[in-house]
């Protein structure tokens, strides 16, 4: 059903058909006391404690699995744990046969996200979709426009979202506690264990025969097999797989900074970075973006500078009230307020400076909730999700549009979000979308 089907659509006639939806009103919901059956793709890695985690949620029933990989750590565990699921290579076969399934994980590498989940959605299937929602910005469009034309329940895998430091920090912005914000630094101050700034190595390997390279590759371009230089893990670093550092932590570190601030599209963007390899992302780079004020900022804009590697952080200087002596985390964000700074660790307690005037035990800590039960719950129709899609794409899209901004350092980038479009920048533009594997082309919206 799904090569069948190509339908490919420009991106400026998708962008404005954005505006005419209506929203999600939840009509795919099945009533409190009905089953839920699911299906994970992309059993392994994270999607171990993505199904696992909306497993736990009351009434849902673990239908198929789908891994790529039949080895113990891939598909192995997850058919151990659940003998009853049916078990697929293929996610087009699972989805070809899965009338008795309304949810669907997608768990898989950043670029087979939006396949995935565009064909689910196109079925009427429930989505939980890993971070960052998709591979290019435009795709990250598709996925808000499918899931509101089909009314489906969503959620992006950001779970720290739900954890009990975030929640307290959003709310600390919306009570007003550090008053209208000025200025937000966020950084990812580690250096991952995934390959960057390399060039791609030559020749290949054989392919192990748990393996199926075909069915990994999916949308991609098609390579060599190469042992442990991208499947599993290490894809993070290619641009055909990954999003780079800001594509890998952008979705949760920025999270409690749009949460909180309600913050929109961003209205440009530049960077300071080395020049970008051929096939890698960078391993270092600073992005300035510009977003348009709202009602938690203090002017009719508002900066927001994302710093990424080991070294990179926000100068002290520009971080008022944070006394000298204090460690900033390895990565997180600070907003400066009008009444107070509030650093906000990745993971850990927000604080707020000066400490004298914010006593810790006088915040208000807000509990956590279950990121991916909230999700199983919804589609049973209770309750809501956080980070559905309409929320999910537009952070996704401002986090993807930093991966265009560090090709083209030292170039400020003005950014048309109803028109889906780079508006000074022909080269950049093209970066919005890509293509696909011949026979891979996703169908877009119908
Ligand atoms: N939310 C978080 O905290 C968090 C943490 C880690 C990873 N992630 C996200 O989860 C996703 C997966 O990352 P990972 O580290 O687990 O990667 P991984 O490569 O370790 O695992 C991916 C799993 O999916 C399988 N797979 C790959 N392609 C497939 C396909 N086409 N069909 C079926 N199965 C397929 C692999 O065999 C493997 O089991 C990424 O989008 C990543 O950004 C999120």
């Amino acid at each position: 059903m799904y090569a069948d089907r190509r339908s490919f659509v420009k991106s400026a006639t998708l962008a404005s058909a954005a505006i005419a939806l209506p929203a999600v009103r939840y009509s795919r919901v099945y009533g409190a006391n009905s089953r839920l059956g699911i299906a994970s793709i992309g059993t392994g890695g994270k999607g171990w404690s993505d199904l696992t985690g909306v497993a736990a949620g009351a009434d849902v029933e673990v239908i198929a699995l789908c891994n790529i990989d039949s080895s113990k750590d891939h598909l192995g565990q997850a058919a151990e744990k659940y003998p009853a699921a049916r078990r697929y290579e293929d996610w087009r076969k699972l989805l070809d046969e899965s009338k008795d399934i309304q949810g669907i994980l997608v768990s898989t590498p950043d670029f087979m996200h939006a396949p995935i989940a565009l064909a689910a959605m196109q079925l009427g299937k429930h989505v939980f979709c890993q971070k960052p929602l998709t591979h290019t910005v435009f795709e990250a469009r598709q996925m808000q426009l499918a899931a509101k034309r089909s009314q489906v329940v969503t959620q992006m895998g950001n779970q720290i979202q739900s954890h009990s430091a975030y929640r307290t920090a959003v709310n600390i912005v919306h009570s007003g506690l550090i008053g209208k914000v000025k200025e937000v630094h966020s950084w990812q101050g580690t250096s991952p264990t995934w390959p960057r700034h390399i060039p791609r190595p030559e020749g290949n390997d054989p392919i192990p025969s748990h393996v199926r390279w075909d069915l990994w590759q999916g949308v991609a371009p098609e390579r060599p097999y190469k042992e442990a230089m991208y499947h599993p893990f290490n894809w993070r670093g290619w641009q055909d797989y990954g999003t780079g550092q800001i594509g890998d932590f952008g979705c949760h570190i920025l999270d409690p900074v749009f949460k909180s601030l309600k913050l929109g599209a961003p209205i440009s963007l530049k960077a300071s970075a080395p020049s970008l390899m051929m096939d890698a992302w960078t391993d270092r780079a600073t992005l300035q973006y510009k977003f348009l004020g709202t009602e938690s900022t203090l002017d009719s804009t508002i900066t927001l500078t994302w710093y990424d590697s080991v070294g990179i952080a926000p100068n002290r200087e520009v971080l008022p009230d944070i006394p000298s002596d204090y460690k900033l985390p390895n990565a997180g964000s600070v907003l400066i307020g009008e009444k107070g700074t509030m650093v906000i660790p990745h993971v850990a307690m927000p604080t707020l400076f000066p400490e004298k005037k914010f006593p810790k035990e006088t915040i208000p800590i807000i509990k956590e909730v279950d990121h991916y039960v909230q999700w199983a719950d919804a589609c049973r129709g209770i309750g809501e999700t956080t980070s559905h899609f309409d929320y999910a794409g537009p952070l996704t899209e401002a986090v993807l549009l930093g991966t265009i901004g560090i090709r083209f350092p030292e170039e400020e980038l003005h950014w048309d979000a109803k028109a889906l479009k780079i508006t000074n920048h022909v080269k950049a533009n093209g970066f919005l979308h890509k293509p696909y594997r011949q026979g891979w082309e996703p169908n877009w919206i119908v």
